[in-house]
């Protein structure tokens, strides 16, 4: 039988596409996100073993309830995919205010529901978290500090609890993928992108990578290279920047 996902933050961009791609493979699919007419219109599309729920995950203690919520609906889940996240590339106002927003959701969003889906997956005996990382997480960047840094988080966060998934009588895996560039609204008026994947193709690795129950996968693939690359240079390189 082909399991239960729910992708957190699924109205536009990676997460839409992956909700289609799961579908097509067969998956019972659950997507949130705040733009309920998105939701509605995705629904429509797939018409089957898809479930939607309104979710704002700044709202944490609401998130949790409407994450119960939808896998009370679904019968069961399988694997969460934390997808939801925003950027404040090169947005003018760049303030307290902006980098205190990309953390509420990218990190306090992500956290809250990552530990709540891990005690989850331990009480029921099983079930897979993936984290849509970035290869941003590799390195500190002027342009878009409190993203990359949020990005990081995620990277050490999945880190230790794959760690404690080794330790737990469940079968839990932990999954983090890294994308490079990736079409969607986040990247809509970026300038500069090179090896910009179309969000199908993003969509499509990132279910293999889900379906191989990869550690960490870079999509598309090449960016692996990057990655290494960037590991490579040294701090004093950074820190001139
Ligand atoms: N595109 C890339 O090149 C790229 C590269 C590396 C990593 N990523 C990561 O991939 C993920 C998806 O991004 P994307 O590029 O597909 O961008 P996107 O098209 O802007 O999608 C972002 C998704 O996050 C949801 N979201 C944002 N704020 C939310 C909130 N407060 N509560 C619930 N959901 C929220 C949005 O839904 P609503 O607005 O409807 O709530 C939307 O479904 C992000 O984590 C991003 O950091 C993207």
């Amino acid at each position: 039988m082909k399991k239960k996902v729910a992708i957190i933050g699924a109205t536009s961009g990676i997460g839409r596409a992956l909700a289609i791609e799961l579908h097509t493979r067969g998956y019972t699919v659950g997507a949130t996100g705040r733009r309920i007419e998105r939701l509605q219109e995705l629904q429509q599309q797939l018409n089957t073993r898809i479930h939607t729920q309104f979710m704002d995950v700044a709202e944490l203690d609401d998130a949790i309830d409407q994450l119960n919520q939808l896998k009370k609906d679904m019968g069961g889940l399988d694997i969460i995919v934390l997808n939801a996240g925003v950027s404040n590339y090169q947005k003018e106002s760049v303030s307290r205010q902006a980098d205190l927003h990309v953390i509420d959701i990218n990190i306090r969003g992500f956290a809250n529901l990552a530990s709540y889906s891990f005690d989850m997956f331990e009480e029921q005996g099983q079930g897979h978290m993936v984290g849509i990382s970035s290869i941003a997480s590799l390195f500190g960047w002027g342009l878009n500090v409190p993203y990359n840094a949020s990005k990081a988080f995620v990277n050490t966060y999945l880190q230790g609890y794959r760690q404690k998934a080794n330790h737990s009588d469940a079968d839990i895996s932990i999954s983090t993928i890294l994308p490079g560039f990736i079409e969607s609204e986040m990247t809509k008026e970026k300038k500069g992108m090179f090896w910009v994947a179309d969000t199908q193709k993003g969509a499509r690795q990132i279910a293999d990578a889900i379906e191989q129950k990869k550690n960490v996968s870079y999509i598309t693939k090449r960016w692996r290279l990057v990655a290494w690359l960037i590991k490579l240079i040294p701090n004093w390189v950074w820190n001139r920047m």
